[in-house]
């Protein structure tokens, strides 16, 4: 047993010379993209010692078998994970760039949506919430009057699950309003024994999803990524590697919606390596905006602050559970970074119990190149363009169930729920053994907290995948495994409380 009563793996010099370490250390690295690692042997040995005492390894053979292992109990690589990443983040944190999206970003976007009464913002690496929940905060206080009946999707998205379930509770310590003044924190907080709960009203846009930067391709509708307005990714890249940075800002640039605006943390402005946006500069911040295609950019309105706010008239909705770990090609490769760990536990997993209905017989799917026309435009946020050409499509083969799951992919982006609902079910009933309707179907189910519906469709996901073989594609086109959707299915099942 450890001082602090955890069960005591190896020595940590043992784990430095044992001959699977570098092994061990390469593969967690490569999984995350924490380059950050790569010199701090000791720190990250010290991790491990923590983990396989915990889970019972010998060393770090047995160790990597484990994280290797087919993720069907409790998951040791987000328990490891949860170790490995730093979630130092506090409410408007950096003012200035605060000050550039209220003044400078979201009038754009704004103004621009109008037509289309909707707004993404994309905060990845959001750790344990402070991020969007400021945007929310800024959005509901700042414009509420003028997205009133908007469709408005603020999404964290993290890697850390534990971090992830920190910031759908919404609750912290007065550490993280260090520069928040205290009559917002009145305002938009309620206090609870000794923390502050954030109002529910300001968490109705806000909605929070695994998504690993490294091992899921974005822009990806089907995750969820994709047709952003505003993406906020701040310290998160500073951990990865210099070619992993790089192969990561087209991803960002392509998961923008033309005209829409990049903000990454103050310290990491690099005119080169964000060469394909344009730069704009504004008081004590660096922004980044998509204006190569169809958009053409007018000069960034440095408009004065908005006119004071309406007091904000919070409605109760309840945290939305979401989440899709959609793993795909690993392209990048890690070296060095700066930053420093914290620790924390895992969790467990239930087993599946799956029931699925008899399918009728399948009538003929697919769309192909048809299809694949409708994800592009949908990946890049053409959503009227995606949903044109998914209706032309469905006017040509009203049986094709892909042509049906894309056309509520669309539905759901756009804020059309029923239609939405309608077309997933269209696509369920024309080919029942397709797993991503069921899969959506079930998190649009828990989007309206009907849990109990939510997970009969995971089960139906579950019991359609009971046979296959882990690394096996869920489907054509996609590149989502077996085992990924098999662990996604149950971390729902879990968060929703089912056995
Ligand atoms: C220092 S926090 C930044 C929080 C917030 N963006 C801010 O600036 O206040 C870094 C976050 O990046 C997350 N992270 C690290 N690697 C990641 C990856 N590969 N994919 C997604 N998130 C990752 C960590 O879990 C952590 O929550």
């Amino acid at each position: 047993m450890t001082a602090g009563g955890e069960p005591a793996g190896p020595a940590v010099g043992d784990i430095l010379a044992d001959f699977t370490f570098a092994s061990l250390k390469a593969m967690v690295i490569d999984a995350t993209g924490m380059a950050f690692y790569a010199d701090k042997s000791e720190d990250l040995a010290r991790i491990f010692q923590l983990r396989m005492g915990l889970v019972g390894a010998a060393d770090c053979a047995a160790y990597l078998e484990l994280l290797k292992a087919p993720k069907s109990e409790d998951c040791e690589m987000d328990a490891l994970v949860a170790e490995l990443t730093i979630g130092e983040t506090y409410f408007f944190r950096h003012k200035e760039q605060f000050d550039a999206l209220r003044d400078v970003i979201l009038p754009d976007v704004i103004e621009r949506n109008r037509p289309f009464r909707r707004l993404r913002i994309w905060s990845a690496g959001c750790a344990t919430g402070p991020e969007p929940y400021s945007i929310a905060i800024m959005l509901e206080r700042e414009f509420g009057h003028r997205i009133a009946d908007w469709h408005v999707t603020v999404l964290g998205t993290d890697i850390n699950q534990k971090f992830l379930a920190r910031a759908r509770e919404g609750r912290y310590d007065s550490w993280a309003f260090r520069t928040m003044p205290d009559d917002i924190r009145a305002a938009c907080f309620t206090p609870v024994g000794g923390q502050w709960q954030i109002n529910p009203g300001f968490k109705r846009f806000v909605k929070f999803q695994y998504h690993n930067l490294i091992k899921s391709r974005f822009p990806s509708i089907i995750d969820n990524i994709a047709g952003f307005d505003v993406i906020i990714c701040r310290n998160v890249i500073i951990y990865f590697s210099p070619e992993t940075i790089e192969s990561l800002i087209p991803c960002f640039h392509e998961t923008l919606t033309d005209g829409g605006w990049l903000i990454m943390g103050h310290a990491e402005p690099n005119q080169h390596l964000f060469r394909r946006f344009k730069t704009v500069n504004t008081p004590g911040a660096v922004l980044y905006q998509r204006s190569d295609r169809h958009y053409q950019a007018s000069a960034p309105p440095l408009a004065p602050t908005p006119p004071p706010p309406p007091s904000p008239s919070p409605s109760l909705v309840l945290p939305r559970l979401t989440a899709l770990d959609v793993a795909r090609e690993p392209p990048r490769r890690p070296e060095t970074a700066a930053g420093r760990p914290s620790p924390k536990a895992a969790t467990p997993r239930p087993a599946p119990s799956p029931s699925l209905p008899v399918p009728p017989p399948s009538p003929p799917t697919g769309g192909g190149e048809g299809v694949s026309r409708i994800r592009e435009l949908a990946d890049c946020g053409q959503w009227e363009a995606a949903a044109a050409a998914c209706d032309t499509l469905l006017n040509a083969t009203p049986l094709d169930a892909w042509a049906h799951f894309y056309r509520a992919m669309i539905h759901e982006q756009v804020g059309e729920a029923e239609l939405c609902e309608r077309s997933l079910r269209r696509a369920i009933y024309l080919d029942r053994k397709l797993v991503l309707p069921h899969y959506h179907l079930g998190l649009f189910l828990l989007r309206r907290d009907d849990a109990a519906a939510a997970a009969k469709a995971f089960r139906n996901v579950q019991a359609l995948l009971r046979d296959r073989p882990d690394d096996a594609r869920v489907a054509d086109t996609d590149k989502i495994t077996t085992g990924q959707m098999r662990e996604a299915v149950e971390m729902h099942l879990k968060l929703i409380g089912e056995p």
